[in-house]
């Protein structure tokens, strides 16, 4: 670091066992960007003074993570169509007079659906949870024109809610339903996209769904958890021959995408490669 570096930033509560610092100086360093990157815990009453502050600094661009993604867009000058409609913004890339929020976790799951050959276009998809991260999920695969999108959650109420918000976004795709109701779903092999906290560590051998004729539904899983590097869910989903893929791609290609907007760069795939083995290595070794 010398007078020219500047900075990004992570703020959330708690951010000590974040893998952003590593991606990013990783990027950074590799490309020959005088960037460097840290993370700050910042309490909610303070998110407003963070990011008033850090605009003050003249740092460039931050990552905002749990539970701050809601609260901050009260402080930007601009957000992104997509992120407004999701409520929530995870990057703020700086601009005339303030931030613009965008939210790049979709971005990333977008890439990683890519690339693991899943399409959503013209297709019907099951998304189990309805949480935050399905709430983003959900509208993501509205926009990229899923056919029909089941949306099946432990309660019914949180997952009526949310298919009725992004209904009315998208016409009528999203069915809500809960979990032990998937046998509603027409026979056939669809992609599901895992996004309840069920089996996330240490709960290892928790499940969203037990049942195998479920596991029959499916084409290929996505769990968007990434430790255990292989969920209950994907040991599920390969028993019954479908691939089966965890969310550490789309935290990797979240903050590639980040330090896309703010370089004005594109990262290429080995240097992307390289960035996953070493959060492999920080992760299990
Ligand atoms: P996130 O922001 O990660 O999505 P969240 O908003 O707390 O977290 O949502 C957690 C999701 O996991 C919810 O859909 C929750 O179901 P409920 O709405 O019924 O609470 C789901 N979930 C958590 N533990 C679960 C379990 N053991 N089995 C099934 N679903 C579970």
């Amino acid at each position: 670091m010398d007078a020219k570096t500047e900075l990004c930033c992570l703020i959330g509560n708690p951010v000590g066992h974040s893998l952003s610092p590593l991606i990013h100086n990783t990027l950074a360093s590799r490309m020959g960007i005088n960037m460097a990157y840290t993370a700050f815990c910042v309490e909610d009453a303070d998110v407003g003074a963070a990011v008033k502050g850090a605009y003050a600094l003249g740092i460039k661009g931050m990552n905002v993570t749990v539970p701050h993604k809601l609260a901050v867009m009260k402080s930007l000058v601009e957000t992104d169509s997509l992120a407004a409609k999701i409520g929530a913004v995870n990057t703020l890339v700086r601009t005339e007079g303030g931030y613009k929020g965008y939210n790049t976790d979709i971005i990333g799951l977008d890439r990683e659906l890519r690339e693991a050959g899943i399409q959503i276009e013209g297709n019907s998809v099951i998304i189990l949870g309805a949480g935050g991260a399905s709430r983003a999920i959900t509208y993501l695969c509205a926009d990229r024109g899923a056919k029909r999108i089941w949306l099946l959650n432990r309660t019914l109420a949180k997952a009526e809610e949310l298919a009725a918000e992004v209904n009315s976004y998208s016409g009528d795709i999203v069915v809500p339903m809960t979990l032990k109701d998937y046998c509603e779903i027409p026979a056939g092999k669809y992609p599901v996209i895992q996004t309840t906290s069920a089996g996330l560590h240490p709960n290892t051998d928790e499940l969203p769904l037990e049942d195998d004729a479920f596991y029959e539904l499916v084409s290929a899983g996505v769990d968007i958890i990434f430790n255990p590097a292989i969920t209950a869910f994907m040991k599920k989903c390969a028993a019954h021959g479908a691939p089966a893929y965890n969310g550490l791609k789309m935290l990797l290609y979240q903050g590639i995408a980040a330090f896309e907007l703010w370089n004005g760069v594109t990262v290429g795939q080995s240097l992307a490669n390289e960035v996953l083995s070493l959060m492999e290595k920080a992760l299990f070794e």
